[in-house]
């Protein structure tokens, strides 16, 4: 079973306003809201691909029984934690005219000491043997910094395969415990290294350091420019693909989908990247938070495996 960990999930508010104004009364013409947070977005991602996975972490307040419907309409298992505050909203404001896109995003609900506790003897509870964890996004106010340490400590006590994509501190702890695979972005790795990483070869010995800590593959995505995978095999090279962008949001958590499905059908090295890839630009060629399909991740595929070369 693979199972995402979303701490701080949110209700993605998307309303679409001609003409925004700051400081104006504004009228949106159209409302939407979308079920998000980091592990959630993998996990729909899965669904996409025919992989089963289990949502865990915290849900409370009136999105609580919207998240659980939404799930279960999607087929995608579920076991969060009920908590007194109340899960955040993130609204998203589109203007379509002027093409500006403005967030707000909320902290999200205190989770108290007895929440957490709750959580940890689930997660330790639903980790076995063979299971992929993928641990993902931030973390609610109350919830220590190092809790993906925690986390990966008990699930690779379990023999469970652990995939880390966090940010700052919450990274930074979990690198502490040697997860199997860690996706950052070019962000993310200057900060976790403490030094400014701009040029591919920064990035190539960034991989190496990292796998040499113990760490079995880094995958570093690039953005446009693409991405970079150290893998036990050796270091490979995909170069971004150029297509028309609609979104970005969830192009990394696709990448992480993509490692899953990838580590599931047992690809090479080289067939990790291209899928990661393909899947990546298939996510940021749709509109908002939707999902992409496995059969226009295909599509892409032939392209992206062209794209590909082993750096020696
Ligand atoms: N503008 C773009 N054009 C083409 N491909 C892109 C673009 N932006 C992102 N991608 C694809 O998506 C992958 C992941 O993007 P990015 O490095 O921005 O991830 P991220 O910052 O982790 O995203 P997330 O917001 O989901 O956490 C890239 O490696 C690339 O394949
Ligand atoms: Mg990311």
């Amino acid at each position: 079973m693979v199972i995402t960990v979303t701490l701080n999930p949110a209700m993605d508010k998307t309303l679409m306003v001609d003409n925004f104004k700051v400081g104006a009364v504004n009228r949106a013409n159209i409302s939407r809201y979308d079920i998000g947070g980091k592990g959630i977005n993998v996990s729909k991602v899965l669904k996409e691909f025919g992989v089963d996975s289990l949502c865990l972490g915290f849900l409370g307040g009136i999105w609580e029984q919207r998240f659980k419907d939404t799930l279960d309409k999607r087929n995608i298992k579920h076991d969060f934690i009920s908590i007194k505050g109340d899960t955040r909203t993130n609204t998203k404001i589109v203007d379509i005219n002027n093409n500006v896109f403005t967030d707000i995003n909320e902290p999200g609900p205190e989770i108290a000491t007895e929440e957490l506790e709750l959580f940890i003897e689930k997660f330790n509870h639903r980790c076995k043997v063979e299971d992929i964890v993928v641990l993902s996004g931030g973390a609610a106010p109350g919830i220590p910094k190092d809790i993906y340490k925690t986390l990966i400590d008990i699930a690779k006590k379990k023999g469970t395969l652990c995939i880390l994509d966090a940010d700052g501190e919450l990274l930074k702890y979990g690198l502490e415990a040697k997860p199997h695979i860690i996706k950052p972005n070019e962000h993310e790795l200057s900060k976790m290294l403490c030094q400014e990483i701009t040029t591919k070869d920064q990035v190539i010995q960034a991989g190496k350091k990292l796998q040499s800590s113990g760490i079995s593959k880094v995958l570093v995505s690039l953005g446009e420019k693409g991405s970079i995978l150290t893998a036990p095999e050796g270091v490979y090279e995909a170069e971004g693909l150029k297509v028309k962008v609609k979104s970005t949001v969830g192009a990394g958590d696709s990448m992480v989908a993509a490692l899953i499905y990838a580590h599931l059908k047992g690809f090479t090295p080289e067939d990790t990247l291209a899928f990661a890839q393909a899947t990546a630009t298939a996510t940021v060629m749709m509109e908002g938070t939707e999902a992409c399909s496995l059969n226009h991740v295909m599509e892409m595929v032939e392209m992206s495996k062209e794209k590909v070369k082993e750096l020696k």
